[in-house]
């Protein structure tokens, strides 16, 4: 069972964070007014302990499973990362149940021979020696130089992942399917949101996406890295409260 913070009302929208993070990584997005936003930690994260088995479709498994406690039968699906390769599960398992999507510095495509080789060295690495390695070598990705006043707070919360949750993490991503076809089949309208100077999932990755999507626009956030909520929170949010005011409100009833 997922741990998970809620806070306000309106419009449903579930926060997925990314590796190898929790949901606090949201935080400054809690401001965002109309929404009821539930933050989940995924297995092995935060607060929620590891499931033996993870994988992206038992972490979407997961997310459902707490809407289903929260009775919501549809909401706002946000991916940050890792969790966007989570929101494809939850796209191609319920699609129905999306109402509008966020896809947040995140790809549609499944990992090369190459990542998946360098995912399971750094799984290696984990199970010998802990989470320093992927945490020192992940954070100069997270933010620009000019975000850096945000790196202790994105440290604190990488440091809080336990080892075996990282090492699961790694292989449930190694592991995840292409998604190409659940995007190109999402009904729900799509914003796609990258920072401009992301090397992890680079504006290239968010332009593919939009070409792909039905309903898709894309916004570039100046001055971010990989954590572009983190890092430029009002640009961030004001794209978000548009996309629900004028196109999630509009369009369909949650
Ligand atoms: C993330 O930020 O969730 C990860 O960098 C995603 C990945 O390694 O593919």
């Amino acid at each position: 069972m997922l741990s998970y913070i809620e806070s306000g009302t309106g419009v449903p929208l579930v926060w997925i964070h990314g590796f190898p993070l929790s949901g606090r990584i949201f935080e400054r997005q809690l401001q965002i007014g109309g929404v009821r936003h539930i933050v989940p930690d995924l297995p092995g994260f935060g607060r929620t302990a590891l499931s033996a088995g993870l994988t992206v479709d038992t972490m979407a498994e997961d997310v459902l499973k707490l809407l289903d406690r929260l009775a919501i039968p549809r909401a706002v699906f946000a991916g940050l990362s890792m969790g966007g390769y989570v929101l494809f599960a939850a796209a191609r398992l319920a699609p129905e149940r999306m109402a509008g999507v966020i896809l947040i510095d995140t790809r549609e495509t499944a990992d090369s021979a190459d990542a998946r080789r360098d995912r399971h060295e750094m799984i290696d690495k984990v199970n010998v020696e802990g989470t320093a390695e992927v945490i020192s070598s992940m954070l100069p990705k997270m933010l620009t130089a000019g975000g850096m006043s945000h790196q202790e707070f994105v440290r604190e919360v990488m440091e809080s992942a336990s080892p075996e949750g990282v090492s699961a993490a790694l292989r449930a991503m190694a592991e995840r399917p292409d998604s190409t076809a659940v995007l190109q089949s999402l009904t729900a309208p799509c914003l796609i949101v990258v920072g401009e100077q992301d090397p992890i999932t680079p504006p290239t990755d968010a332009e593919r996406m939009q070409s792909l999507a039905r309903d898709g626009r894309m916004v570039i956030v100046p001055e971010a890295a990989h954590l572009s909520n983190v890092e430029q929170p009002d640009v961030f949010n004001r794209h978000v409260e548009e996309f629900l005011r004028n196109v999630v409100a509009g369009s369909l009833q949650v």
